[in-house]
């Protein structure tokens, strides 16, 4: 690197930087400036600049080129900017109960390069560093796969990556959120990468963490079914208001939208529900949904309507998150936040939608969800033959979270406490502080 810095003056360094770090701005600040002509500039003194930059820009270019080259030393991203290969960004994670959080991440990793990478890491290596996960490897490479924003998935990696598997992956930077994380021994799991500086970071998403899920999930299911218990009175020691909050801004909405509406040849496909905890059942239930038509537009019920349709405890997850992790989601087109329960002819016709699609795990029993008195909300889709209800094989409702939870309750309530603790120093630690890109 000496050698680079020696032979480069600051104007190249600078260039070189600026070109690592935002190549899709250059890119197009270069091909503006090349499409500008000195006619079109107002002023004599910037006519003849453009005319003088452009005259000695190839050659400049060549040379700084020839330069980089003749740099022996020269690193594989140097080879790659100069040969414009992409950069490729390895990003990996346990993402168990797969949140918002998680989604913001990988969205922000693919932003750090060309090509993402994302790995899901294997059970056995979780289950040494942290302890159990409520999905196993099998579930999380599924759901974590549905996500638009990934280029590819690998499944069953080690929970401490390193530059062995970046070069296999052929990954130039690995990247992770800007919290630290450390293995079964108290080391921070990135340590080699750091060292050998191929780390990249991210801001963490505020306010979501599968650790607060946990303790819902908890909370609802020692309440149910033990709500005397020493398991039940040992939690709600530890269980403390919510700290901080998933901000919904309006930023972060746009930042997630596929800002897309749908074509005149469009074939719309509306599929509403609660879409709380997401399982491989709703994956299932979303790709079929994709399978009718080519816009698929998700309706997000509004926490209200959940607690009246599923119980007062439900949804776990905010009408925002919920809306948040339905968009991250590759089998999705657009929202509706909050729609209205019973599907009006209005709806329909204002949406020009030609399938409205439901699904669940037994014979539809649509018919049964009568809220406010208001029948069967999808009495008139079905009276039009634009109804369609897919049975599907895995579980729909969080039941199957539910069942996990309370099964193990004594270890979850273990791995809640802890990973809260350690949560709060994780905060404390953490020196590096990004901002959300
Ligand atoms: N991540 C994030 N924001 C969150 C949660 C996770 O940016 N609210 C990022 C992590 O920093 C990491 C990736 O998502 O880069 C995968 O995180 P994961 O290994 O699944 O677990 P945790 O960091 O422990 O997060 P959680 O407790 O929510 O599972």
């Amino acid at each position: 690197m000496e050698a680079l810095i020696s032979k480069l003056n600051e104007d190249q360094l600078h260039l070189l930087l600026s070109i690592g770090e935002n190549q899709d701005i250059l890119k197009n600040v270069s091909e503006t400036l090349i499409k500008t002509t000195p006619s079109m500039l107002s002023t004599p003194e910037s006519k003849s600049k453009l005319e003088q930059v452009l005259n000695t820009y190839n050659n400049k270019k060549e040379s700084l080129l020839a330069d980089i080259k003749t740099i022996e030393e020269g690193s594989p991203i140097l080879n790659k900017i100069v040969e414009k290969k992409p950069i490729r960004i390895y990003m990996d994670g346990v993402f168990d109960i797969i949140h918002s959080g998680h989604f913001n991440a990988i969205r922000q990793a693919k932003k750090l390069g060309d090509v993402l990478v994302v790995g899901i890491n294997k059970d056995e290596d979780i289950i040494r560093a942290k302890g159990p996960t409520i999905m196993n490897d099998k579930e999380r490479i599924f759901l974590a796969s549905a996500c638009k924003w990934g280029d590819e998935f690998v499944g069953y990696t080690p929970y401490t990556p390193n530059i062995k598997l970046l070069d296999e992956l052929n990954c130039d930077y690995c990247a992770h959120g800007d919290d630290i994380v450390f293995d079964e021994n108290g080391k921070s799991v990135y340590d080699e990468i750091i060292k050998a500086g191929r780390m990249k970071y991210f801001k963490r998403t505020e306010g979501v963490s599968t650790t607060e899920i946990t303790g819902k999930l908890l909370y609802n299911t020692l309440q149910q079914e033990a709500p005397n218990s020493d398991t039940f009175n040992e939690y709600k020691k530890y269980n403390k208001p919510v700290q901080s909050k998933f901000l919904e801004t309006s930023r972060r909405m746009a930042l997630f939208s596929n800002n897309r509406a749908p074509s005149k040849s469009d074939k719309v496909v509306y599929f509403p529900g609660d879409f709380d905890l997401l399982g491989i059942g709703t994956i299932e239930a979303l790709k079929k949904a994709k399978e009718e038509g080519s816009f698929v537009y998700a309706g997000i019920y509004s926490d209200e309507l959940v607690a009246k349709i599923k119980g007062k405890n439900y949804p776990y997850l905010t009408i925002n998150e919920r809306t948040f992790n339905i968009l991250a989601l590759k089998y999705v087109d657009e929202v509706i936040v909050n729609p209205l329960y019973k599907i009006s002819q209005d709806f329909l016709d204002l949406l020009n939608i030609s399938v409205v699609f439901n699904a669940g795990n037994t014979d539809d029993d649509s018919e049964k969800l009568n809220v406010d008195g208001l029948g069967d909300p999808f009495e008139i889709p079905k009276k039009n033959g634009i109804y369609k209800y897919a049975k599907v094989e895995h579980d729909i409702s969080n039941k199957l979270f539910e069942e996990r939870i309370f099964k193990q309750k004594e270890t979850y309530l273990k791995k809640f406490i802890k990973k809260s603790l350690s949560d709060e120093k994780c905060k404390e630690l953490s020196t590096v502080k990004m901002n959300e890109i």
